[in-house]
Order: structure tokens, then sequence, then C-alpha cells
């Protein structure tokens, strides 16, 4: 093999070695550790994270991308590897070391005026520190550069590839069509869930939540779940993928749908090809991605009538107080209210892309220079009456309830929606790829869809870009009507439409 693709491919693993050294000391920051721990881990994390910046800006390893990135001996993945460090590594030199200090100071002021200003109502005092921090990221968007836009540059980030001319083309279709479409839900009587929020014993949902991991195909020897406060999924290699849940004793659907959520994204995490640790060929794609792994089997699985046909009697039978006169059909429609309401993380499955288009158009306009950020509470509640029909009652539950401005980070929300919207064009794809699905489904036997969304996704890391991957599977680039024709289908049946 090629000497200097070896040492490149050696500086990438030992820059893995490193930062997933820290994501370990963070899932124990979220799990066990004990809270006099807290002040040293702090330091600990920033020194890792300090060595990984360190070793990624080496001069040494500029010089042999450059080599290699005019090296026609590479294959087509190592080049694909190459590129990508490439791209990464003159991103990351275009920060100063001052611009660097600059923001991490700002993030961690906002942050703070941010989490007092929620738990005070009081957006006023906050306001400031977000102008300041916004200036400094249409700063960095200078920086990066961008061909058309410069919400463009915070969008690749995240999402790379994705640009805000295609997004506003698809938030578009979301206003046209989804709008519409729950108004008319809300016109016909509410189903009921009320039995979804009785007394259930929490080891019992525990012990059923492991259940549901282990008959999707999560490998408990390379991973395992624990609780903690806010459900998320970390990896330190395709061999150890963590996810954790809460129980909530009065909420069945906590648990049930944040592991299936969280298990959605280890299965991704899981399936990466081990043999490619630290290399780009063994990471997630873009977070659109990796969120339409975990919305697929969250919502085009979890909350679908085939899987609690099989699912169902199983938990009838931990919980026959709550459940012995429910039927399968009772839970399906208990678990699918469609309601608009303030808080986006409690969000039904359609009326949340409400809540990402008021964010996106909100994003845009700031960055568009057309909106201050003292106008933003006023703009924000005029959206939600306008998109969900609500009267927002107050900061605290309106433009201050989610944590991502505070930490610079513009251009996240959207990669929400791109996770529904990429998953039900998949889910389409794979239902005609793999013979009578749903009936496996209904056997309990999820095996063939995981193997497809192996064959298909995981296994290429990240071989190609969103928009690439999707045209590879699905023969087109990503097309809402997948999603509004899943969502007609299902939600008509639901509400008698
Ligand atoms: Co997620």
């Amino acid at each position: 093999m090629n000497t200097n693709y070896q040492l490149y491919q050696k500086h990438l693993k030992k820059i893995s070695d490193i930062g997933f050294a820290a994501a370990v000391l963070q899932w124990d920051q979220e799990t066990y550790m004990p809270p006099k721990g807290a002040a040293l881990r702090a330091q600990q994390l920033a020194t890792l994270s300090g060595l990984v910046h360190e070793h990624f800006t080496d001069e040494k390893l500029g010089k042999l991308l450059d080599e290699l990135i005019k090296d026609t001996s590479l294959s087509d993945k190592e080049f694909k590897n190459v590129m990508h460090t490439h791209k990464d590594y003159y991103k990351q030199k275009k920060y100063s070391t001052g611009f660097v200090e600059e923001i991490s100071r700002t993030v961690s002021e906002t942050f703070q005026a941010w989490h007092q200003a929620k738990i005070n109502n009081d957006f006023k005092s906050y306001a400031p520190f977000l102008d300041k921090l916004l200036t400094l990221k249409k700063k960095e968007c200078e920086l990066l550069g961008y061909e058309n836009h410069p919400y463009d540059a915070m969008l690749d980030q995240y999402e790379p590839g994705a640009k805000s001319a295609h997004l506003k083309i698809l938030f578009n279709d979301v206003k046209a069509n989804l709008v519409e479409f729950v108004k008319q839900i809300a016109q016909k009587p509410q189903n009921a869930d009320a039995f979804m929020f009785a007394e259930y014993d929490e080891q019992k949902q525990w012990d059923f939540s492991l259940y549901l991991l282990k008959q999707m195909g999560y490998d408990f020897e390379a991973g395992r779940q624990d609780k903690s406060s806010h459900p998320f999924t970390t990896h330190f290699n395709a061999h150890d993928v963590r996810v954790t849940t809460r129980v909530n004793k009065n909420d069945l659907n906590e648990i049930i749908w944040s592991t299936i959520h969280e298990g959605g994204h280890a299965l991704y995490e899981q399936g990466l090809p081990i043999t490619e640790y630290g290399l780009p060929s063994g990471e997630y794609i873009s977070l659109g991605i990796h969120e339409s792994q975990s919305r697929l089997w969250e919502n085009n699985i979890g909350r679908s009538l085939a899987y609690w046909e099989y699912n169902f009697p199983k938990l009838q039978e931990l919980f026959p107080q709550n459940l012995g006169d429910k039927t399968a059909l009772d839970f399906y429609k208990a678990m699918n209210i469609v309601k608009p309401s303030f808080i986006r993380t409690n969000a039904d499955e359609l009326t949340y892309h409400f809540h990402i288009l008021i964010r996106f158009e909100i994003e845009m306009a700031l960055f568009e220079e057309k909106l201050a950020v003292n106008e933003l509470p006023e703009l924000w509640n005029a959206k939600y009456k306008e998109y969900l029909g609500i009267d927002v009652p107050n900061d605290t539950k309106g433009v201050l309830q989610d944590v991502h401005w505070s930490h610079g980070s513009f251009g996240y929300f959207p990669t929400y929606s791109l996770g529904s919207f990429y998953a039900a064009q998949f889910m389409h794809t794979a239902t005609q790829q793999i013979s009578n699905l749903e009936e496996k489904i209904k056997a309990g036997n999820l095996m063939p869809l995981l193997e497809w969304l192996r064959i298909n996704i995981h296994q290429y890391g990240k071989q190609y870009l969103a928009d690439e991957l999707c045209q590879k599977i699905s023969g087109e680039k990503l097309n809402f009507n997948y999603f509004m024709t899943y969502a007609k289908e299902k939600y008509s049946f639901l509400y008698n439409l």
C-alpha cells in the first residue's frame, strides 16, 4: 500500500483515539460521574479537545494531504477519504487562534445568559449576547466562504453539500401541503390516549425497552443502554456504541420511542465498517442521514400498526391492569396523536416540521439581515399563530425553548426535518425491494430491514454525500412527496379523513 496513505491513516487514527477517549469521558459525565467530578472533568475534556485540534492542524498532515490529493494511484475509496480530510483540514486552517477563542468564550457567555433567561422568561437580558454571537457566526460564514448564500456555510458543518436554495423549496412544500393537512386533522374528533399516562412500573418499562432494542438487532456485545436525563447515542468505535433512555412512571410514551429512536442511531453506528476506524469511510455522512436512521425506526416502524400487532400483546402481558382491555389499534391511535403544541421536542410526527420550518425561516432572515435579534420573539409568536394556530404564552415556552442558538448552532435545525424526509423516501424503496416487508414486521422479524439498511446505507460510511446516497438508493434526489404520501396514507386512516 501507498506509504503516504499509510501515514495519513495512522495520523487520523491517532486523532480518533484521542477524540473517542474524550467521548468516553463525556458519556460518563452524562451517566455515572459523581457530582464532585465535574470541575476537573471539564479540564480533562478541554485538554483532549485541544490535543485533537493540535494534531488535526499539524502542518505535517497538511503536506501529506497536499501530496495525496494529487496521487493518482489511490483507489476510489482512498481518494474520497483524502478529499474529505483535505477539505476539513483547510477549513480548520482558516480559523485563527484568536477567533476560535473569541467564539468559544462568546458561546459560554451566551449559553449562561440563555440558561438564566429561560428560567426568568427574560429574552431582553439574553438578546445582546445572542446578537454578539450571531455577528461572530456571520463573520465565520465569510471566513469559511460560500457560493451563493452565507447560510450555506453554516449548513455545510452539519449537512455537507446542503444548500439553502434547496431547503427553501423543501420547506415551501411543507408549507403548501402539510399545514393544510394538519388543519383537516384538527377538525376531526381526537383519539384517546389517557391510558398512556396511567402508572407503569419502571422496572418493567426498562425490561421492555431492552427487549425492543434486541428485536431491532442492537448488539449488546457492542453496546449498552443506561439512563440519562436527555436520551442520546454515542460511539467510540463501531464495536462500542452506547445509548441512553429515560423512564417516566406516568408516561409510557417516553421510554418506548426514545429507546427506538436512539436504537436507530445506534444501529447506524454499529453498522459502520470497523476496519475503516478513524477514516471518513468509517464515519456517518451527515446529521440528516443519521437522523433518517433514528426516525425510520422510531416513526416508520415504531409507530406503525404492523410493528405493534406483534409487540402489543407482549406489552399487554407486562401491564394487564392498564392495557388488558385495549387493542393494538387503540394503542396505535394513542401513539399517533396529532396536536399543535408549543414545544418542539414534544411535538408529534407531523406538526414537528412546523417547528423546524419556523426556525429555518427565522435563521434565513437573520443571515439575510432582514431580522434583528430583538425582533425575534414577536416574529416567533406570529409564526406559531400562523402555522400552528396557537398563542405562545411566554418566551420560555417560545423563542427561548431550545439550546441550539445559544451554542451558535445555526443551520442545525433543518437536519431534523431532513431526517424524516429521507426516512420516508428510504422506507418507500425498502418496501419495494424487500419482499413482504410488512408481513415480516407483523411476525416480529425486523432483520430483513436491518440487513437492507446495512447494505444500502451503513456499510459505506461517508463515501457518498447525502444527496448522492439518496439518488443511489431511490433513483432520485430528496423529494418531499414521499413524506407527504406516507403522512396522508397513515393519518387519513387514523383520523377518518
Ligand atoms: Co436523533
